[in-house]
């Protein structure tokens, strides 16, 4: 199955979050499975810096307000598609938003250009390859799907809308409906309109042939009212057309520098020296995020007594809300037990992972998540929300789960400090179990968090899409 994914991010060559650790691991996983994905991508400076040698393949004199083109490179084996529009991506800053964290004021445009081309490419051919599946990842792709069908190739080449993380809903003013080139028919209820406004993400979600999203719990989750963002009517409607398949992680990336638990300890020491951490007798717990909301880090910093207090230690890497950040660093400030580092570090990251006797994800919502995957790889214990990805990748350890000999971690809910605190005791109680924790260790490092199972879950429903069922 020939297929084009969408993305606004993508590693190795651009990364926010998750999304872009899944956009580029996809292709890789997905060749075995008969599946050819070549993926779009914005040229952003980094992006067209990475590329060498590069050849054009398609160019427009027009494309929302100057001269675009796509460009071939290559990602890994694959082939990788740059879209370069210099008056939408050629400037400093993040993807999406500027070096003071100012998102773009045409980020409307940006990104319905990155979808137009996309659709471009699955209308017409692009060297003579014709995807039959167009895979839109987020709002960023979003209006992809309605640009396909105005183009009238709905019926050949069908799409797929992952929603990554539905807090961002690429929403902009009605007045821009013909600048972006959008059917004014579509501006209602039933299209793309939502609350008097544009929504890229609302478009996708009617307008694709099928969703998906990251995990089966976050796909049920979305439906519902506390967790849907206002799409959970939407959502509700095609409940037929929306399936959940976990995100993997690449295994040659992530694997634990060491067979078996007892290997940890070089990494924990080593750990503990570069953060002068004192030798304490309780659990290691690391965490590596995004500093916002999402994530539940304010209620990590009412509930951290728990853990110190009993020992155990916190090594956090995250960058993000400032004011999140700026708590941390006095938290670590005032408490030996506890090191923060603001920043970006994947070098440090691994570190951590490696050296960490647990990985913590209090998130209040989570669609897939990442670093508990990390962390069971490594034999770092994941205590996480009960909630998304979070509750389909850990196998509490409950009287059930241990008496089973299957836990691979604790989790918690409600998504409350209280219950985070309690959480927190039961992993240092865990800890000092050393038969347990280690029975646990020897569980997470073999449980599947590759992206086998999930590589054939997209590859068959491609095939269905394909064939129109
Ligand atoms: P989200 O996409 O919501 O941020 P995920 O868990 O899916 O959450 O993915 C986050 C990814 O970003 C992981 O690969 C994680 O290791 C990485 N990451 C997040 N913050 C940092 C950081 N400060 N330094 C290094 N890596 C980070
Ligand atoms: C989003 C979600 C995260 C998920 C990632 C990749 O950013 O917040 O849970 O793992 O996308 O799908």
């Amino acid at each position: 199955t020939k297929v084009l994914s969408v993305t606004s991010e993508c590693v190795p060559l651009i990364k926010t979050g998750g999304l872009a650790d899944v956009a580029g691991a996809l292709p890789g996983a997905l060749a075995p499975h008969g599946v050819e994905m070549r993926t779009l991508l914005p040229g952003y400076p980094k992006v067209i810096a990475a590329m060498g040698r590069k050849k054009t393949v398609a160019q427009w004199d027009d494309l929302f307000g100057g001269f675009a083109r796509v460009w071939r490179g290559k990602l890994g084996q694959q082939v990788l598609y740059v879209l370069d529009a210099p008056h939408l991506f050629d400037r400093d800053g993040g993807p999406y938003s500027d070096a003071m964290g100012r998102d773009w004021q045409d980020n409307a445009e940006r990104f319905a250009a990155l979808s137009y081309a996309a659709a471009r490419i699955c209308a017409d051919g692009i060297e003579g390859w014709q995807p039959q599946i167009l895979h839109c990842h987020d709002w960023q792709a979003g209006f992809a799907p309605l640009y396909l069908r105005e183009l009238g190739a709905g019926d050949r080449v069908k799409s797929l809308l992952t929603i990554h993380n539905i807090a961002f809903q690429g929403i902009t003013r009605a007045s821009m409906i013909e600048r972006l080139g959008l059917p004014h028919s579509g501006f209602n209820e039933r299209g793309y309109e939502y609350w008097n406004n544009i929504s890229a993400l609302k478009a996708g979600l009617v307008y694709a042939d099928k969703l998906s999203t990251v995990s089966p719990t976050y796909a049920s989750e979305l439906m519902t009212e506390d967790f849907g963002m206002g799409l959970d009517g939407v959502l509700q409607q095609r409940q037929e057309d929306l399936t959940g398949i976990l995100n993997g992680i690449d295994e040659g990336i992530w694997s634990a520098p060491y067979k078996s638990p007892s290997g940890k300890a070089k990494h924990r020491r080593a750990l503990r020296k570069e953060f002068g951490l004192p030798d304490w007798p309780g659990p290691v717990c690391v965490l590596i995020s995004r500093l916002t909301e999402q994530k539940g880090l304010d209620l990590l910093l009412q509930a951290l007594p728990a853990l110190l207090d009993r020992g155990g230690q916190l090594v956090l890497l995250g960058s993000g809300d400032r004011a999140l950040e700026q708590a941390f660093l006095d938290y670590a400030e005032v408490h030996p037990g506890v090191a923060t580092t603001i920043g970006y570090d994947e070098a440090l990251a691994r570190r951590m992972i490696a050296g960490g006797d647990a990985i913590l994800v209090p998130s209040r919502f989570e669609p897939c998540g990442l670093t508990q995957l990390y962390g069971l790889a490594h034999g770092t214990l994941p205590l996480v929300a009960l909630t998304g990805g979070l509750a389909d990748t850990v196998i509490n350890a409950s009287p059930a789960g241990l008496a089973a000999g299957a836990a691979t971690g604790v989790q918690f809910h409600p998504v409350t400090a209280q219950a985070l605190a309690q959480a927190l005791m039961k992993l240092v109680k865990l800890f000092e179990d050393r038969a347990t924790w280690t029975k646990m260790m020897k569980n997470a490092m073999a449980a599947p968090v590759g992206w086998s199972h999930s590589a054939s879950a997209y590859a068959e429903l491609y095939r269905d899409m394909a064939r129109g069922t």
